[in-house]
C-alpha cells in the first residue's frame, strides 16, 4: 500500500474516540486513517477480553491501535495480538504528559529514553507485518530545543528502522500543569515539525496540533505527509465529509448508511 492513505487522520483521543465514535467517523470519510484511544500493554495483558481490542470490524478500516507501555516483550504480544484482529497500523504514544504515565515511566517520559523507545519499536517491528509508527511531541520541560527532537527521532528511527512520525507540535509540561491543560498551553511550534522534514526528507512526517480547517490542512499538506486532526474533527465531525473528495480527490458521492 502507498503512503497517500496517510494524508489525513484523525488522532487517538482517550475517552472520545473508542469503537462507536470511529464507526460514525467512518461513515462520513471511507479514506481517513481513524486511530484508537490509546491503550496501555498492561490494560490488554490483564484484561479477561483483551481490553476489547478485538472490535474492529472491517467498517472501520483503516484503523491503527495506539498502544503505550515501554516493554518489548508485552508491546510485541499486544501488537501482534491486534494484527490479527485486522488493524493496519500498531501506533505507539510517546507523547502522553498524565500522571499517571509519568508514573508507569510511558508515554512522553520516554523522550528522555530514545533507545529504549527504538528498542520497543524493533520489538514491535519483528514480530508484525503492518506499519509501527510514533505519536510524539516536540520537546518535553526545558528540552524544547529544535537539536534535542531531531536527535531523539534521528536515534529512534536509526536503531528501529521507524521512519514514520506523528508529532503534536506542542512541548510537554511535566509537572506543571494537568494533561488538559498541556493540551492548550505552551503554544504550538509547527516550525520544528518542518524543520525535521527537511532534516528527514524520506521519513513520513505527519503534523498534529490545532489544525480546525481543510483550508489549514492543505497548505501543511503542500510541505509535509500528513495532518492529524483532533478536537476539530470531534467538535465538528462534518468536516470529515468533505475528506474524500477535498484531500483525496475521490469523487463519490458520501453514502449515510441507516
Ligand atoms: C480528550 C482527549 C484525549 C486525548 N487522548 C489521547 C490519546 O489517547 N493518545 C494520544 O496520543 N493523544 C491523545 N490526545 C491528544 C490528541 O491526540 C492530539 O494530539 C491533541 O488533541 C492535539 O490535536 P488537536 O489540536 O487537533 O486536538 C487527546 C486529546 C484530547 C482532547
Amino acid at each position: 500500500m502507498n503512503n497517500y492513505y496517510r494524508r489525513f487522520a484523525v488522532a487517538p483521543m482517550l475517552g472520545w474516540t473508542d469503537r462507536h465514535c470511529r464507526y460514525f467517523h467512518r461513515q462520513l470519510s471511507s479514506c481517513a486513517i481513524l486511530y484508537t484511544e490509546m491503550i496501555n500493554t498492561n490494560e490488554i495483558i490483564n484484561s479477561k477480553y483483551n481490553f476489547n481490542i478485538e472490535y474492529n470490524d472491517d467498517k472501520e478500516n483503516l484503523v491503527a491501535l495506539q498502544l503505550s507501555g515501554n516493554n518489548s516483550t508485552q508491546l510485541a504480544y499486544c501488537s501482534k495480538l491486534a494484527e490479527n484482529y485486522g488493524y493496519n497500523e500498531i501506533n505507539l504514544n510517546i507523547g502522553c504528559p498524565s500522571y499517571r504515565a509519568q508514573k508507569g515511566y510511558f508515554g512522553v517520559s520516554l523522550m528522555n529514553n530514545a533507545h529504549l523507545v527504538a528498542d520497543n519499536i524493533k520489538a514491535i517491528h519483528d514480530v508484525v507485518n503492518i506499519p509501527v509508527t510514533v505519536k510524539t511531541r516536540i520537546g518535553i520541560n526545558e528540552q524544547d530545543h529544535y537539536n534535542f527532537l531531531r536527535d531523539f527521532i534521528g536515534t529512534v528511527s536509526q536503531y528501529s528502522g521507524c521512519k514514520i512520525f506523528i508529532f503534536h507540535a506542542r512541548k510537554a509540561l511535566l509537572s506543571m500543569y494537568n494533561t488538559r491543560k498541556n493540551l492548550t498551553i505552551p503554544p504550538l511550534n509547527y516550525s520544528h515539525v518542518y524543520h525535521l522534514k527537511k532534516d528527514f526528507p524520506s521519513f513520513l512526517v505527519i503534523i498534529n496540533g490545532g489544525i480546525e480547517t481543510l483550508e489549514e490542512a492543505q497548505i501543511h499538506l503542500q510541505y509535509l505527509d500528513g495532518v492529524m486532526l483532533g478536537r476539530g474533527v470531534y467538535k465538528n465531525p462534518f468536516i470529515l465529509s468533505e475528506v474524500d473528495n477535498n484531500i483525496f480527490g475521490l469523487k463519490k458521492k458520501l453514502i449515510l448508511y441507516h
